[in-house]
């Protein structure tokens, strides 16, 4: 099969097997160029939303520069003879093909995490296979959650809170940029949000895992949050996502003083291209000036970047973890730099249609978005025939 892409608004509904693959031997690359992580670093990790983004790069880096086994969770797409898989299953099956080229263990779990069946099933694959775990990644990013004893179906939204909101957005397929208003979200909305990307499933899982007993003494646990500068607030910080980002802060609190977590974590991360930040309006246009300002500062860092220096600045470096007055970890310190920040908010008062590809780095963006699907990358012939059928070990 010839696989090109079909981008339809802020989704590409391809992705290339070959192009994935060839991505996460680069992201590799990166990782075994870096000093491999200190003794301390985890050896056996569980990734919750580790096919694609921040989460992967949490599978990649404990893996590649620590050795570690890895048991990783998602809700992917799998390939059939005439329709390629979706870009999550293509990097998880190249990832655990490399990794058991190395002699790493690592094996996936593909659906809802959460179900109770889903955490369940995860505990038994520890027992059967790694006895406990001595790190959990919770990155998953979703726009639904059905509630595992109600039933119930939650939905999350990206509003203001309070009042519209006016500012400038790029249409990321037709390359314009335009005024758009965003109309404030109800109360039940904002309730809605906190349910899908709050902190609730995050506290769940480390209960089930803690009271099945296969968390290792000492275990560590870490959630992905977003802040960004004012410019975004009304949408991000200060909207319904913001406030999923402050439940998950007060879970992080609570999971800290559950019996038998040595810590958890909320890290706060950089904004870089994924499936789920392109969806946000506003976003993707401070995401092409951000780009620029960094590339131009030699600052700029992509997902596995961000993750090597959260687990081997932070994490598992000399000094533990440095946080903010909230304990938070800061990894978006180079994004929120005085100097970048003013750059980007002088950009963003001239930008627009005409002069987008010269004043953003615009180009960066639609090649990191091309990119999460294994389009664009060097080296793949995608004018070639080629097998979307590829295997995941989701053992039983
Ligand atoms: N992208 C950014 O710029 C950015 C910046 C800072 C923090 N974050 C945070 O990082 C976290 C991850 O976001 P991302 O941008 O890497 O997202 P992403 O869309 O790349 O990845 C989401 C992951 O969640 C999985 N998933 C979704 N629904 C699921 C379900 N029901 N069951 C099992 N797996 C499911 C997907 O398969 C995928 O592995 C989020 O908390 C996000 O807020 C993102």
């Amino acid at each position: 099969m010839i696989i090109k892409p079909k981008i339809r608004g802020f989704i590409c509904t391809t992705a290339h097997p070959d192009g994935c693959e060839a991505n996460m031997r680069e992201q590799i690359k990166y990782i075994k160029g870096q000093p491999a992580l200190s003794d301390k670093a985890p050896k056996k990790v569980l990734v919750l939303g580790s096919s694609t983004g921040y989460g992967l790069s949490s599978r990649l880096v404990p893996a590649f520069a620590g050795g570690a086994a890895t048991l990783g969770i998602f809700f992917e797409k799998p390939p059939t003879d005439n329709k390629t898989g979706s870009a999550g299953w293509y990097n998880t099956a190249a990832f655990e093909k490399i990794a058991h080229e190395e002699g790493l263990y690592a094996s996936s779990l593909n659906g809802d995490a959460f179900s109770n069946e889903l955490k369940d099933q995860a505990i038994q694959r520890i027992k059967d296979d790694l006895g406990q775990v001595d790190m959990v990644i919770y990155s998953l990013a979703s726009p639904r959650r059905q509630d595992p004893e109600t039933g119930e179906v939650y939905r999350s939204v990206l509003k203001p809170i309070g009042e519209s909101y006016t500012n400038k957005t790029v249409n990321t397929d037709k390359a314009e940029v335009y005024d758009i208003t965003i109309e404030p979200a109800s109360d039940d909305e904002i309730e809605q949000t906190v349910k899908v990307m709050g902190g609730e499933d995050w506290e769940l899982w480390m209960k089930a895992l803690g009271d099945a007993g296969v968390l290792a003494d000492g275990c560590r646990t870490v959630a992905y949050s977003y802040i960004g500068p004012e410019l975004t607030w009304p949408i991000y910080w200060d909207g319904t996502i913001g406030q999923a980002k402050v439940n998950l802060e007060e879970s992080c609190s609570r999971i800290n003083a559950l019996d038998g977590i040595a810590s958890a974590h909320v890290s706060v991360n950089k904004a870089v291209v994924t499936q789920a930040s392109s969806a946000i309006p506003v976003v993707p246009l401070y995401i092409a000036l951000l780009f620029k300002a960094m590339k131009e500062a030699g600052t700029h860092e992509d997902c596995t970047e961000q993750i090597y220096r959260l687990f081997s600045d932070q994490l598992y470096s000399e000094n533990g973890p440095q946080t903010d007055d909230k304990g938070r970890i800061r990894i978006d310190d180079w994004e929120m730099r005085d100097e970048i920040q003013a750059a980007v908010a002088e950009v963003w008062k001239q930008v627009n249609t005409e002069n987008l590809s010269s004043v953003s780095d615009f180009e960066g963006y639609q090649k990191g978005f091309l990119k999460l699907f294994g389009f664009g990358i060097d080296g793949v012939n995608y004018d070639a025939e080629t097998d979307p059928l590829r295997e995941v070990n989701l053992g039983g």
